[in-house]
């Protein structure tokens, strides 16, 4: 899986390759490597450029004729656009035009570091990598005619030796847990019911510092888990709950992360069915359980010394003459009674579980992720989460991680004056609100589980899976939420205690601290 980076400080004009990539500003100024370039061509491609009309634009491409000068078999040019206002994601993101141009090149070199000088290097390698690997995903499972990519090996021309060599490595390992992310996402639900989503976790964990520990039914009912059980009772396939435990040597249990992740398989509403439209993407109903398990599989590569304990609730919801009914109430885990007043808002109650549990095991903070409403990628798009949680520190932790992970999200405030809108006349709380702010009242019913921790949810309905390609995201799964989760445990500071929040419509957005684009933002 995924490809293989090494590090050389030979001219640019004399690495051997199947390809040379080489970077170039905005308004076609050519960078050191293309000047070299330039000269192995006599001079002729600056001309050569404006022909093609090529501006260096970011993420623009322009195969250029070597004439038989340059030791690479053949040179690409790629645009990154301002080069003093070069950010991370730019680095990406050129990257993956390169990868995305570079298919039939299984030997590649490139200089497209040089033009990072203004950024941590170690930073600005890893997201090369990131971009690289990224750039090159394909899901090609079920394609007669596909044809898969040929890059196989990167060859980074660049000064920086080793630290250059282990940011790469860092940034591999992320990208190819993004990459396991989105091939289970972009899989038919007929192939990854809960059994097999758990026996996938089972064979991605092993050997990789993570304990698994699977739930099937009995288990399930033993500890009572009632959100779980009723959202899953409709289908033939049937759930199972995973408890994904990395715990490095010598760390104790005090100040540890918790990961939740909404892993429906498939999500037809139930008999709150959805339209044949709504269903056409449900597939990717289990992101946030799949961006879970693909971020703990790589918490020992990065020498993570915080201890991480994932929890993954996976269910099928479907209709039958067994499923659970508009009407019925259901127990949570933490003994709270939900009135199930619409099936199609399945997650939440799978996720009260999972939160209760994760509670239960006292982690100094917990942060979910789910593709869970609608309404929230109205609210922000199909481009950004949704942010929102009952702790300003850890929220603003979790933004800043997103951030530097490059990942795009947004806070979203939990009103204390909402939740009256999911209180049930027969229950504890009901599973709907109003239609109006509807991914506000899904958080207010998160929060109802997570009995004080520090929490912060990502609804993730929109980034998840994205209707057509943009930069290194793909149509399709996009594994979003790996990149931050493993960000977060990277550099994870429990955070300190929780703040009272009184009059929490009035309180400003926790934002409000000044912020520096990352992304596209
Ligand atoms: N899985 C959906 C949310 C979703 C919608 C994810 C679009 C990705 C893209 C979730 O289970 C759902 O059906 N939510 C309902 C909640 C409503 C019934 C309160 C929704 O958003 O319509
Ligand atoms: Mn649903
Ligand atoms: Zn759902």
């Amino acid at each position: 899986m995924g490809l293989t980076f090494s590090v050389v400080t030979t001219p640019a004009d004399r690495v051997a390759a199947d390809l040379l990539a080489v970077p170039v500003a905005k308004g076609g100024v050519l960078t050191p490597a293309a000047a070299t370039v330039d000269t192995a061509l006599d001079g002729g491609l600056q001309s050569f450029l404006e022909e093609a009309g090529f501006e260096g634009n970011l993420g623009d491409t322009l195969a250029v004729p070597t004439g038989g000068k340059l030791r690479a078999r053949a040179a690409l040019l790629v645009g990154v656009g301002d080069v003093e206002k070069l950010t991370l994601d730019d680095l990406r993101r050129a990257a993956a035009a390169i990868a995305r141009r570079a298919t039939k090149a299984p030997n590649l070199a490139t200089t497209l570091l040089d033009v990072a000088s203004a950024l941590p290097r170690d930073d600005a390698a890893q997201a090369l990598a990131e971009g690289f690997v990224l750039g090159a995903y394909q899901f090609l499972e079920y394609k007669g005619d596909g044809k898969p990519t040929k890059l196989g090996k990167v060859v980074v021309v660049a000064d920086g030796g080793n630290a250059v060599r282990d940011a790469l490595a860092r940034g591999s390992v992320i990208a190819d847990a993004v990459v396991w992310a989105r091939d289970r996402v972009n899989t038919p639900s007929q192939e990854k019911p809960p059994a097999e989503m758990a026996a996938e976790a089972r064979r991605l964990l092993r050997n990789r510092g993570v304990t698994v520990q699977v739930y099937d039914v009995p288990e399930l009912e033993r500890q009572r888990f009632g959100g779980v059980l009723g959202v899953g009772q409709g289908s033939d396939q049937k759930p199972r709950f995973l408890k994904l435990t990395y715990a490095p040597s010598g760390v104790g249990k005090g100040g540890a992360l918790a990961f939740v992740g909404k892993g429906v398989v498939f999500d037809s509403g139930g008999l709150s069915l959805k339209t044949g439209a709504g269903m056409e993407t449900m597939k990717c109903d289990m992101s946030g359980a799949a961006a879970v398990i693909a971020a703990m599989s790589a918490l020992r590569d990065l020498g993570v010394k915080t201890r991480v304990t994932g929890y993954v609730p996976l269910v099928e919801n479907m209709p039958s003459g067994h499923a659970i009914r508009p009407g019925d109430v259901l127990r949570i885990r933490n003994g709270k009674t939900v009135e199930v007043l619409n099936t199609d808002a399945e997650g939440r109650l799978i996720l009260a579980d999972a939160l209760s549990v994760a509670s239960e095991d006292k982690p100094a903070a917990v942060v979910d992720l789910a593709t869970l409403t609608g309404a929230c990628v109205v609210a922000l798009g199909e481009k950004i989460a949704g942010l929102m949680g009952n702790d300003d520190a850890w929220i603003e932790q979790v933004h800043n991680a997103a951030d530097r992970a490059g990942e795009r999200v947004w806070p979203l405030p939990l009103p204390a004056d909402y939740r009256k809108g999911i209180d049930s006349p027969v229950a504890d709380i009901k599973n709907v609100g109003p239609r109006e702010g509807g991914a506000i009242t899904a958080g207010l019913f998160l929060q109802e589980f997570v009995d004080g921790v520090p929490w912060a949810h990502l609804d993730i309905a929109g980034p998840a899976f994205l209707s057509g390609d943009d930069g290194y995201l793909p149509k399709g799964g996009t594994g979003f939420g790996v990149r931050t989760l493993l960000e977060l445990a990277r550099t994870f500071e429990p955070p300190p205690a929780a703040t009272s929040t009184p009059a929490p419509t009035t309180r400003r957005a926790p934002a409000a601290k000044k912020r520096t684009r990352t992304t596209r933002g």
